[in-house]
């Protein structure tokens, strides 16, 4: 039914359009928050390559609560301004982490993580929700990627 084929060598730029495209389509009509993130974390896993997490974490009540994702099982519950995911919950910005283990208050959910990408979904002027992707490879997320993954969440961001 969607057979979403990513070529995870063209340039990102398009493998990012491509991706936003795919998760308009699997969200169109949908209200359902949970069954949304979960459909977009699967494409996240689908199109991108070298990634050992990608998910949501939601703020519920003032804290970050793990969402639908791919990968190992996480850390529940996030406080806002801890580890790299609070980060950007706190700030409303993007946290582009090269080195996990240079990060002052890192989270270790997987000990296989060596760089992540965070990006706040905003809606109304408020964070609800962050995307999280880690990464086995040192240094594997760049602008591009964080550009990508900034526009999905705007895309997302009356879905989720
Ligand atoms: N490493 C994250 C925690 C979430 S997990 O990686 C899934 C952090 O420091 O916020």
């Amino acid at each position: 039914m969607f057979d979403f084929q990513p070529d995870p060598d063209q340039p990102k730029p398009e493998l990012y359009a491509d991706m936003i495209n795919a998760a308009k389509a699997l969200v169109d009509g949908e209200p359902d928050s949970v069954a949304n993130m979960a459909n977009v974390a699967a494409l996240i896993w689908q199109y991108l390559h070298d990634l050992n997490w990608a998910g949501f974490y939601r703020m519920v009540d003032g804290e970050l609560v793990l969402g639908p994702f791919m990968g190992k099982p996480a850390c529940i519950r996030i406080p806002v301004g801890q580890g790299v995911c609070g980060a950007a919950a706190a700030s409303g910005t993007t946290q582009l982490v090269p080195d996990v283990h240079a990060f002052p208050g890192h989270i270790a959910c997987d000990g296989e993580t060596n760089s992540e990408l965070v990006v706040p979904v905003i809606r109304d002027g408020e964070v609800i929700a962050v995307i999280d992707l880690d990464s086995p490879l040192h240094n594997r997320f760049d602008e591009e990627d964080a550009a990508g993954i900034e526009a999905l969440a705007l895309a997302m961001a009356e879905s989720v």
